[in-house]
């Protein structure tokens, strides 16, 4: 964060001090996120700070950093925490790395489709979740986003859970989707986003977990022989903030700045909700063989994974209850 407060016009600057008895204090924020630049998260990244540079008259800037310009998500949630990043839209699969409970909203099939999902992220339960991010992870979290649910590619032909068995897999690096892929026993090979492409083209890996937009839009599907459509797990995102950035904010910039984040990485909610439908129905009318599965394929696969869970996260009985009680 580099301090630049001779931005505001003096006059301007005088009068918001004599009003709010905050010195006024321009800031040049830095957020980071791993999505290519035409992705819905990085788009959001950048309506937010067009909107806090407005919502500040032009004191506050934001430069988003996309691709993994700044490094991949560990690298960027440690500089979170010494302050060296100030902000990051970031896969909750990174953070729940750090706190485990987060775990918890991989549930395989806690979400029955994409709008049930938005309403489990938007509960008071999930939001009450980000409380415990300062203490235990060095970062405030703001909100929640998404990108949708995920599915399963294949290079070869996939009739059955069986047909998984030892395929190289990919996923998506975090506990959660590891320890599902294992109870199928599959091969599961984190791998970043961006090695994706390549690894699925050149067959480094037999087959992929990724969502319905990446699939469509980056074209995942030209190097499959099978689609998968299981909707098995829901994909969140979380509006970060370095804790020490945020303890040298004033009180009206941390609600301005938890406002505006919370807004815009919610707007990916309502974009996965009213997209992810579409994305999926393009890939199957590509011709590629399409299969449209439910938990019943996965046998004792979810079974296995909520009884590791029930071990691994406290929030899994919350989150259950939140699921059941927005089902409709
Ligand atoms: C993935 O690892 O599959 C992923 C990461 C960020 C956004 C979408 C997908």
């Amino acid at each position: 964060m580099k301090f630049m407060s001779k931005t505001l016009g003096g006059a301007a600057a005088l009068a918001l001090t004599v009003l709010s008895g905050v010195a006024a204090q321009a800031e040049e924020f830095r957020l980071g996120l791993i999505t290519p630049p035409p992705h819905i998260w990085t788009k959001a990244a950048e309506a937010f700070g067009a909107d806090l540079s407005a919502a500040s008259d032009g004191a506050h800037t934001v430069t988003v950093f996309p691709a993994r310009q700044l490094g991949n998500e560990a690298e960027m949630l440690q500089q979170l925490q010494t302050g060296a990043l100030d902000m990051a839209f970031m896969t909750v699969a990174e953070v729940s790395n750090r706190a485990q409970d987060f775990g918890a909203f991989y549930a395989p099939f806690l979400a029955a489709d994409i709008d049930h999902a938005g309403r489990i992220l938007r509960s008071d339960f999930a939001n009450g979740m980000l409380d415990q991010l300062p203490a235990e992870v060095g970062v405030v979290g703001t909100g929640y986003g998404m990108a949708g649910l995920r599915q399963i590619v294949t290079r070869g032909s996939v009739s059955s859970a069986d047909d998984l068995a030892g395929l190289k897999l990919r996923i998506t690096p975090f506990e959660p989707i590891l320890d599902f892929y294992n109870a199928l026993g599959a091969a599961p090979t984190p791998m970043p986003l961006p090695a994706v492409y390549e690894a699925l083209a050149n067959g480094q890996v037999d087959a992929i977990d990724m969502d319905a937009e990446l699939i469509w839009v980056l074209k995942y599907y030209e190097h499959a022989d099978t689609v998968v459509q299981s909707n098995h797990m829901m994909f969140p995102m979380v509006g970060l903030v370095s804790a020490r950035v945020w303890a040298g904010l004033s009180a009206d910039d941390r609600a301005m700045i938890g406002d505006l984040m919370a807004k815009h990485v919610d707007s990916t909610i309502d974009t996965y909700v009213a997209k992810d439908r579409d994305w999926l129905a393009q890939v199957r009318d590509t011709g590629k063989t399409y299969i449209e599965v439910d938990q019943a394929f996965f046998g004792d696969a979810v079974d296995q994974w909520n009884t590791i869970w029930a071990e691994k996260s406290s929030a899994l009985d919350g989150l259950r209850a939140v699921a059941a009680d927005t089902a409709n």
